[in-house]
């Protein structure tokens, strides 16, 4: 078969760490450019690769014509980079959160159908292997009716993972849009409505920059979702959990209560009210200073090959940014936002 031709625009943390390494272990896909603009960080692995380095996306496009395209750059990059990708005829695997607005999310989705290619979202919390165990035990339906929940997302920060440290455009508004709720917490709007297999009906958020320094993007925010079903729960997101992370989800069910990775041992823990216990040891949930392989390039890939549309798809994407917009708008209006 012929081999799918990648380029990876953004050559950073989640390039490095996740995408590049993921793709060159996938035998279907050959890498063909690599894009940044501080040369170095691209050249290294158009080296390594047999592949060529450019320092803008553009000129990349038009001169290599690539069959598939991962962006993984700053947030205010993405509708940009991932319209004009689709534009030259190119499928999109764009990282979380897809947009800086619902406008260009809309605006990346109508790109892809025009051009008759497949646009993906990094939204690998869905293919956690804990997260698709809790799936299929709430499939079960042992568990009743969720009733209420809580998710969330913490860690010290991404001065600790951006390529750029203290420096990184993650402090700057411009280029993130968002702070810990475009970085943490949409993982958690999306994950929520995966597993729930619901939408957000409503949602208030207060979110703010509590211990940052230099910056006026969120460092962390607490926010109530009801759900169309009715549950009701809160979201997390916080980038000032010096001592560690959490990246834990709780289902208070009809019949007992399901425990996400709040045990390094048995990711999932089930109990029911009538006295049994359950207990998962699927898998670690990816952590930033251990990183799991995330099955998002492979599934990107797979979608392509079988010419079939990616299940963490450009609408999903902009459902789970939607929820994070929203908890903005409750910030800065004081109400509660309908969905
Ligand atoms: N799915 C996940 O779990 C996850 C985790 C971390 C980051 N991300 C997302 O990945 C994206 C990148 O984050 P990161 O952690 O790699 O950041 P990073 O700071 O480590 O790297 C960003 C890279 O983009 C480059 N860049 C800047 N402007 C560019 C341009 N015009 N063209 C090409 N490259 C450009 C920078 O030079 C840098 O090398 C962000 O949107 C972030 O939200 C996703």
């Amino acid at each position: 078969m012929k081999k799918i031709r990648v380029a990876v625009v953004g050559c950073g943390a989640i390039a490095q760490r996740r995408h590049i390494p993921e793709y060159a272990g996938n035998p279907n896909v050959e890498f063909v450019a690599f894009v940044d603009p501080v040369i170095e960080r691209a050249e290294e692995f158009a080296e390594k690769y047999n592949a060529k380095a450019f320092a803008s996306y553009e000129e990349m496009l038009s001169a290599i014509k690539p069959d598939a395209v991962s962006v993984c750059t700053p947030n205010y990059l993405h509708a940009p980079v991932a319209i004009a990708a689709a534009n030259s005829g190119a499928h999109v695997l764009v990282e979380k959160p897809m947009a800086s607005t619902d406008e260009e999310a809309a605006a990346m989705i109508e790109a892809a159908s025009k051009n008759g290619v497949f646009l993906m979202v990094g939204h690998n919390q869905r293919l956690m292997p804990p997260h698709v165990k809790a799936k299929q035990i709430l499939q079960t339906g042992a568990l009743g009716r969720v009733l209420t929940f809580r998710t969330s997302f913490g860690h010290p920060g991404p001065e600790g993972w951006s390529v750029d440290g203290k420096g990184s455009w993650f402090f700057r508004k411009e280029e993130a849009i968002m702070g810990a709720m475009g970085d943490l917490g949409v993982h958690k709007s999306d994950l929520i409505r995966y597993l729930l297999d619901d939408e957000v009906a409503q949602v208030t958020g207060f979110i703010g920059t509590l211990d940052k320094e230099g910056t006026d993007v969120d460092d962390n925010a607490t926010c109530l979702l009801r759900m169309k079903s009715g549950a009701i729960g809160t979201l997390v997101a916080s980038w000032t959990y010096y001592k560690g992370e959490d990246n834990s989800t709780v289902f208070w069910c009809e019949n007992g209560v399901m425990k996400i990775g709040t045990d390094p041992n048995d990711q999932i823990i089930v109990e029911l009210r009538n006295g049994t216990v359950e207990k998962y040891n699927v898998g670690a949930i990816s952590t930033n200073d251990k990183q799991e392989t995330s099955g998002v390039v492979d599934a990107f890939i797979e979608s392509l090959v079988t010419n079939t549309k990616p299940s963490i798809s450009g609408e999903e994407g902009r459902k789970s940014l939607a929820v994070i917009l929203a908890a903005f708008e409750s910030q800065a209006t004081g109400k509660v936002i309908s969905l």
